[in-house]
């Protein structure tokens, strides 16, 4: 299968991790040499309910019986998509509460894009230095690192960059910007937390210029930092709200949320302002809204700082210089990318699954199943202090 895997399937890197999956379940991907491997980044933080969830199978089972797709985005009514986007509504601020259903999470970046230009009749873009917003036009647009887009342009016009969490920048915002996009909690960049009220800041700068505020919760969303979405650590509701990876226990999806008023701005003047063939498809939602119910019902949410904690006093050693990050969404900073480099691959080879990030080279990722138990984390850990105690001598 290697072999055809190079051959036809187009590849992202030239030194893939080529794993031969078998089947998972829970906090384990099995190979096809039957050998288990515990799995610390859960898809990229997309597998909030680790991997196969009975309640998510069930769900899509009992959807898949009765419809898939039916009609393009927008027409019909169909349960799925409605159960789910009321119930995302009840669990959101005001004025949260219109939610648009897409594929992914870069879809829906450019879907909010297109919703701050289109509300304000404004044009430019700011967004943040190593900022990530995915791999589509306007996402890359919006990527805050030069050398992975310059050999993509022109890309879109009128986009400018402020630093994380520099309170100096914010003057940037004008009366002349549409929309400030920030990942709530810094991905790529190395699990980088706001600080000093910056998000609060940043709100008041954009209520005050009418620019929209539109944060990024595809990483930190659904329960991974302790609350349902970031952001409610931080004292701040952005005006558009953009989501993905974890709300669908693995399949692919993304979603902007925005208020009744703001989203109905895509229904005239163009007609038909933003459509999709799949957006909202019923199998997909049917998953959506069983992993939605799932993470509020149980205790998954308050035990994923519980469990960070864990993560945090196991994880001591003289090589890791410092663990980045919230709850479930943590990186280890090592001294050297070398350093993260060989315990990523060595933790690979002792069946332990960590992963990179994209612009810090010194990090390694760690971003569980939310549903990873206390035994699982040890084990993991002293698997990475193994390795690390073989890289000391
Ligand atoms: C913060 C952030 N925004 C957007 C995206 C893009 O999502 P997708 O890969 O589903 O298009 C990602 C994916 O890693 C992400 O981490």
């Amino acid at each position: 299968m290697k072999e055809d895997y190079f051959k036809y399937q187009a590849q992202t890197s030239s030194h893939p991790l080529a794993l031969e999956i078998s089947h998972a379940k829970g906090s384990y991907i099995y190979d096809t040499k039957g050998r288990a491997h515990l799995d610390f980044v859960a898809g990229v933080s997309a597998l909030s309910l680790g991997h196969c969830h009975p309640r998510v199978v069930n769900a899509i089972q009992d959807q898949v019986q009765k419809y898939m797709h039916v009609m393009v985005y927008g027409e019909y009514i169909q349960e799925p998509a409605v159960a789910y986007t009321k119930l995302l509504a009840s669990l959101l601020p005001a004025p949260l509460e219109t939610t648009y259903l897409v594929n992914s999470g870069t879809e829906a970046i450019e879907g909010a894009l297109k919703l701050a230009r289109r509300f304000t009749g404004r044009s430019q873009i700011l967004s943040a230095k190593n900022a990530y917003h995915g791999n589509t036009m306007g996402s890359l647009s919006i990527m805050g690192y030069e050398e992975r887009k310059s050999a993509f342009r022109p890309l879109i016009p009128d986009v400018g960059f402020i630093r994380f969490n520099s309170e100096e920048d914010l003057l940037k915002i004008t009366e002349r910007t549409a929309g400030v996009v920030l990942e709530t909690i810094q991905g790529g960049a190395g699990f980088i937390l706001p600080e000093n009220g910056y998000l609060k800041k940043v709100r008041e700068r954009c209520t005050a210029m009418g620019a929209m505020l539109i944060l990024d919760e595809i990483q930190p969303g659904f329960g991974r930092t302790g609350k349902l979405f970031a952001f409610e650590h931080y004292d701040c509701v952005p005006d558009i709200l953009v989501i993905g990876k974890g709300m669908a226990g693995g399949m692919p999806v993304g979603a902007f949320v925005a208020s009744h008023h703001m989203m109905q701005s895509l229904i005239e003047n163009p007609k038909l302002g933003h459509i999709t063939t799949f957006g909202g498809n019923p199998v997909i939602a049917a998953a959506c809204l069983a992993t939605l119910q799932e993470i509020t019902e149980s205790k998954l949410i308050q035990e994923s700082l519980e469990k960070e904690a864990l993560f945090r006093k196991l994880l001591q050693h003289p090589l890791i210089k410092e663990i980045r990050g919230k709850g479930l969404m943590l990186a280890l900073i090592m001294e050297k990318p070398e350093v993260a480099n060989e315990v990523i691959l060595k933790c690979a080879e002792k069946g332990l699954i960590l992963f990179w990030l994209l612009f810090e080279p010194n990090a390694i990722r760690i971003s569980p199943p939310l549903t990873i138990n206390n035994q699982e984390i040890s084990l993991g850990c002293a698997l990475i202090l193994e390795v690390l105690n073989g890289l000391k001598q």
